[in-house]
């Protein structure tokens, strides 16, 4: 899958551990950046990375900042995305089965990194299950 990746400072250190994690799948990977711990500011990034799933260039997005909030409300304010901040395994999984999550939030702060790698491995893997969902889901996009 191509998977578009961006953070912020507070977030680099795990998206650069994501991106590992996904070229050891075999998944393929746009950076958004940022490239270093230099203090940047979180919208733009979020921003960036919401637009290449948006528009299609990527099919899913992975951001993170120190805790993953401000990045996840970034993104969520692109219309057609459906970002989950996800702190576990099962809410991966849930935010795939229920809300067709194409992004997926974490905090380079706040969530341990190999646990942060269970949490990618539950979303790039969870299917959505449609039925009731969808119309939910739906209506979000119609937000
Ligand atoms: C940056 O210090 C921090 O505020 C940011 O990474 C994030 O946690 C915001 O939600």
């Amino acid at each position: 899958m191509l998977v578009a990746v961006a953070s912020d400072h507070g977030g680099f250190a795990l998206k650069e551990k994501v991106k590992e994690y996904l070229r050891e799948r075999g998944d393929k990977i746009v950076d958004l950046g940022t490239t270093s711990e230099e203090s940047v500011d979180y919208p733009i990034y979020g921003k960036a990375c919401a637009e290449a799933v948006a528009s299609g260039k990527a099919e899913r997005g992975i951001v993170c900042c120190g805790t993953g909030i401000g990045i996840s409300i970034a993104a969520n304010k692109v219309k057609g995305i459906r970002c989950g901040l996800c702190t576990s395994v099962e809410m991966a999984e849930l935010t795939r089965k229920h809300n067709n999550a194409n992004m997926l939030a974490m905090g380079g702060r706040t969530t341990d990194p190999d646990l942060a790698m269970e949490i990618v491995k539950a979303f790039m893997d969870t299917e959505f299950e449609g039925g009731r969902h969808k119309r939910r889901t739906d209506m979000l996009d119609e937000m």
